[in-house]
């Protein structure tokens, strides 16, 4: 049983393959709502995001609804947070109020290790540069709906990997199911500890590339021309013309359309970046699921 769900690192590949099964079951039951609206009837969901986000934070609130769940969105900027409350209080607060699970964004890498006292489980929905391991779950599903399996499959990533919690959670996953990630980019957003692949090199021979976003809230000072790095590293069509047929176009969100991934990329044929948006309801319903009821 699944207390909190905080990071891939603490479920195994059998774990993560059954919420994969499970989120498929709802992706494929999507029109058919009596046979989810029931599972957590009664429940109270709370979205407590003190990050901004559009992707993690209504896909949670749809997922929780087609699970039959009331949901409480918590707004920081207009919360007693701004008379100083902190998160444990807050947290503890909305416990106590009856609320059965929270989702919670951050910026801080270790929001999670100051709130073990919170009993209702909590929900990582993105922690500074650690994981995102709801992403994390949705781009696997993506993976194994494209290639019905994970084992082997091959992943170029390009961008602000330094500051990606995505990355965070994918390098995890791909221990436990033997994927090979390449790590492409600028090596000033490179980590120390990953061999730097040039893009070009490499995305003849990948499965799927992820592109990412430069994280410009997490830098200070970065002077970053959209052109000269589109050149330099972005997904645009002469580099889409190096994958191959079968090869796959993903990224988390949000994109910025010119930089890291050039416009006419984004709705490409080989670019699943708007069905993985879609797959964030579905897994998270399985997670949710799994964790409340
Ligand atoms: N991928 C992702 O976390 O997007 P949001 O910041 O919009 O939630």
């Amino acid at each position: 049983m699944i207390k909190h769900f905080l990071s891939l690192s603490s479920l195994t590949a059998s774990d993560i393959s059954t919420l994969i099964d499970r989120a498929q079951f709802f992706f494929l039951n999507q029109h058919l709502p009596d046979k989810t609206k029931h599972l957590l009837k009664n429940k109270i969901v709370a979205n407590v995001f003190y990050e901004p986000s559009t992707r993690t934070r209504c896909s949670f609130e749809i997922a929780a609804k087609r699970l039959g769940a009331d949901v409480v969105n918590f707004v920081p900027e207009n919360s007693s947070v701004k008379k100083g409350e902190t998160i444990y209080d807050t947290l503890k607060t909305l416990e106590s109020l009856g609320v059965n699970g929270i989702v919670l964004r951050h910026a801080d890498d270790h929001v999670f290790d100051g709130l073990q006292k919170i009993k209702i489980p909590l929900l990582n929905a993105g922690a500074g540069k650690f994981e995102h391991p709801t992403q994390g779950l949705l781009d696997l599903l993506t993976l194994h709906q494209e290639f019905n399996k994970l084992q082997g499959l091959r992943i170029a990533v390009c961008g602000d990997i330094k500051h990606s919690r995505v990355v965070g959670s994918l390098m995890v996953a791909a221990e436990k199911f033997d994927m090979k990630i390449f790590y492409c980019g600028p090596n000033a957003l490179l980590p120390s500890n990953v061999k730097q692949t040039s893009i070009d090199e490499i995305l003849g021979e990948v499965d799927a590339v992820m592109m990412l976003r430069i994280q410009l809230e997490r830098h200070e000072g970065l002077e970053l021309n959209p052109q000269t790095y589109n050149d330099q590293y972005g997904l645009n069509t002469k580099r889409v013309g190096l994958l191959q047929k079968h090869a796959i176009i993903l990224h988390p969100g949000p994109f910025n359309r010119g930089v890291e991934i050039s416009d006419e990329v984004v709705e490409h044929p080989q670019s699943r970046i708007f069905k993985q948006m879609a797959n964030g309801v579905f897994a998270r319903m399985a997670i949710l699921e799994k964790v409340i009821s």
